[in-house]
């Protein structure tokens, strides 16, 4: 029984990511850019209805919604060489194409309106599956549309399907260099929803993906299709278990339940490597690739696709990577005794010190130039030093009220701010959930200290 998932794409950076995703996975099952099954895909063992269902003549149909506000990405979708793989019924233009002027406020009240026919779409595709698994929202946080009726349709989807999984791939603002000023405040109130209404989150920093693509490829400012390439792969890499199914790791629940033991606690980094010109044009070749190479450059902070500053204390939560290609288990084994071996890796002191690891077969369809390449999917408490940076360049704005005109404007923030009030605490609590988790008695603080105190009574 496929265990479907609906991918819902949200906004200008959600649907360009998109744009790179489908035609990645189309490649990779041997499917055309007319949705029919090449001749040569004779393979099988891939299950293509995770993410694509078979229309009436056949065809594969990505099982997704393509949302936007302005129609300038969609329509370039629909013309472009994949335009016909779509279901036209599945894309949703906001009536007056002004976009959400990069006001979260804007997006979630667009959300009030529009919801209907969002979720008349969704509950569509829903009824189309046999067993959905759950959703995948691809969008920003830091415009109007991705992060404000992302965060609408989010907790639209928490309410009308409670039991499905919804992990979201969230790119978040380079807090250095970003287009969108106002992104502080976008941000923060998306962390609000992506911290109550998401199962798991996939954080991409903008930041960290422009520094990966300009190492890899030489140059200085790498385009967005650039690094919309980088997280193309990973989001490739990181569902080939549920597309290439093994004994272990086949759902998206099972991985999220590997990488994410509290539930607040559920955003992750990613690192991938090799980036060759397989994935990535441009990219320099890399020379070895073993599964102890691999594992390693995994764990270099430099490769992971968020910019943290870890502290004394961070350490791993949980760690899943996902190695592709021609690999012996028991060269895995003797990798990740020499990672334990070499420290490599400092875990969290309340549970298994252990990287887990999700062999895959990679697609048939695609030259490989290297024998093994590996994602890591990682839960590391350093997390929250991006969080905070949100946090620090929000007080710095609210404390001038910059730009506070155009939010007040809108329906969220008509009455009253309590609504950044309440996303603040949030993501607060958020941040000392994490530095809370780098403690032994984090599961049982209370426990542990009641349990220390009749230790001293007795020994009194
Ligand atoms: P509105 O434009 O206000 O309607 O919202 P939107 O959600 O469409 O905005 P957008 O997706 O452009 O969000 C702005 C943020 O996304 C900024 O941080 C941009 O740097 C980033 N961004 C926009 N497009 C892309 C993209 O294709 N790739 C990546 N990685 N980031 C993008």
């Amino acid at each position: 029984m496929p265990r479907e998932i609906i991918t819902v794409q949200a906004g200008q950076c959600g649907n360009s990511i998109g744009s790179q995703f489908w035609p990645q996975l189309c490649q990779e099952h041997g499917i055309s850019q007319d949705g029919n099954l090449e001749d040569f895909a004779t393979e099988g063992g891939d299950r293509k209805d995770v993410f694509f269902y078979q229309s009436d003549d056949t065809r594969y149909i990505p099982r997704a919604i393509l949302i936007d506000l302005e129609p300038r990405v969609l329509n370039g979708i629909q013309t472009g060489p994949y335009k016909n793989i779509y279901n036209p019924e599945n894309f949703f233009v906001g009536k007056n194409g002004l976009g959400a002027a990069n006001n979260w406020g804007d997006g979630y009240q667009t959300g009030e309106l529009v919801h209907e026919e969002v979720m008349e779409m969704i509950d569509r595709e829903a009824d189309g599956s046999d067993s959905l698994e759950g959703f995948m929202m691809l969008h920003s946080i830091a415009g109007g549309t991705g992060s404000g009726l992302g965060s609408f349709l989010l907790e639209r989807l928490n309410d009308r399907f409670p039991k499905k999984i919804i992990q979201t791939y969230s790119v978040f603002p380079d807090t250095q260099n970003d287009n969108v000023v106002v992104h502080p405040y976008n941000s923060l109130l998306s962390m609000r929803r992506l911290t109550q209404n998401a199962d798991s989150v996939v954080v991409l920093d903008n930041g960290a993906l422009s520094r990966i693509a300009a190492d890899r490829l030489h140059v200085q400012e790498p385009s967005f299709q650039q690094t919309n390439q980088l997280v193309s792969t990973v989001m490739s890499a990181s569902t080939t278990p549920l597309r290439y199914p093994g004994y272990m790791h086949n759902d998206l629940v099972s991985i999220v339940a590997s990488l994410i033991p509290t539930p607040r606690c559920h955003f992750l980094m990613t690192s991938y490597t090799p980036f060759t010109g397989a994935n990535v044009e441009q990219a320099k070749t890399v020379r070895k690739t073993t599964v102890l190479d691999v594992m390693r450059r995994l764990l270099q902070p430099k490769n992971r696709m968020v910019s943290t500053i870890p502290g004394k204390k961070s350490c791993y939560i949980s760690i899943l990577n996902v190695i592709q290609g021609d690999v012996d288990p028991t060269d895995v084994h003797k990798s990740l005794l020499r990672i334990r071996e070499r420290k490599l890796a400092t875990f969290i002191p309340w549970g298994p010190a252990s990287i887990q690891v999700a062999l895959t077969k990679k697609s048939p369809y695609i030259p490989m130039n290297h024998r093994v390449s590996g994602l890591m999917l990682a839960n590391h408490t350093s997390i929250a030093t991006l969080f905070k940076r949100i946090v620090r360049h929000y007080d710095t704005m609210r404390k001038r009220n910059a730009f506070m005109e155009g939010y007040k404007k809108t329906a969220p923030f008509a009455d009253n701010l309590n609504e950044f009030d309440e996303a603040k605490e949030v993501v607060t609590d958020l941040i000392a959930e994490y530095e809370a988790a780098e403690n032994a008695d984090y599961l049982n603080p209370e426990g542990d200290k009641a349990a220390g105190e009749a230790g001293d009574k007795r020994i009194s």
